[in-house]
């Protein structure tokens, strides 16, 4: 039986999309927090919901974001330790591109504990470089609801037009090429270190996000199903 048609399960801790830009987290944190009816918390998009909104955090944000560099800690704590506070998150929650650094995992260990929460269950996502940048240029989002999409592998059926609410589909700032480098370089300088700490800890599981979205989706479904049957 499809996971989607069985009594909605409880997640009860945190799951954590590990991967560099382009990986896939945002497609596969969506589908996962659907399935478990929990908040899927991107520390990306809460950041340019601050910059369009024009706020201090996303004034500062900014200028970093488009350059491909990442946020300072500090700023982006406050941030999730706000979020992760709400009662929606009492059953668990879906990170996407949080913790980048080891800083910031230190920080959500702390958190988590102090919460009442088991150990959190990190997804790495591996893919080579070449595929990131296919994905990474041709992603397309939905102005309006969000949705993630690809000119090459996942179009929407009108050029431009979001399937779901008719929304204007564009390509975010740091999308561009010249950003990109700088961003795969933050990834490998910053968060790479993120892989051996997890796995040290024994919270890893890899998964080979080259494949099809619905190969990975699956794969995430059979090492979350493992993890809960585990505890
Ligand atoms: P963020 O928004 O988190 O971006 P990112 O980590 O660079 O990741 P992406 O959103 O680019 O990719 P993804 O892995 O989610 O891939 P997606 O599913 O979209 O961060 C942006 C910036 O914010 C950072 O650079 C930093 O400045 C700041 N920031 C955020 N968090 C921070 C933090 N914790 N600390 C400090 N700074 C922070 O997929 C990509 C494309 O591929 C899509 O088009 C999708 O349709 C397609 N695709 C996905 N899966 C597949 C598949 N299996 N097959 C084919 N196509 C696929």
């Amino acid at each position: 039986m499809a996971l989607e048609q069985r009594p909605v399960a409880k997640l009860d801790r945190a799951v954590i999309f590990l991967g560099p830009p382009g990986s896939g987290k945002g497609t596969q944190a969506k589908v996962l927090a659907g399935k478990f009816t929990v908040p899927h918390l991107s520390t990306g998009d809460m950041l340019r919901e601050h910059i369009a909104r024009q706020s201090p955090l996303g004034l500062q944000a900014k200028p970093i974001m488009d350059r491909g560099e990442l946020v300072p800690d500090s700023l982006v704590l406050k941030m999730v330790a706000e979020r992760i506070e709400r009662p929606d998150c009492s059953h668990g929650f879906v990170f996407d591109g949080f913790p980048r650094t080891v800083t910031q995992a230190k920080y959500l260990g702390e958190l988590l504990r102090r919460q009442g929460f088991q150990q959190p269950f990190v997804i790495h996502m591996i893919i080579g470089t070449a595929l990131l940048i296919r994905r990474i240029t041709g992603r397309r989002i939905c102005k309006v609801g969000g949705e993630i999409y690809n000119i090459y592998d996942r179009p929407p059926k009108v050029d431009m037009v979001c399937d779901n609410d008719g929304g204007e589909l564009i390509q975010r700032p740091d999308d561009r090429e010249e950003v990109i480098s700088q961003r795969l370089h933050a990834y490998q300088k910053l968060t790479a270190p993120l892989v051996s700490y997890y796995r040290r800890l024994g919270f890893l599981h890899e998964i080979d996000a080259s494949k099809s979205m619905e190969e990975v989706e699956q794969e995430i479904e059979q090492a979350v199903a493992s993890m809960r049957g585990a505890r």
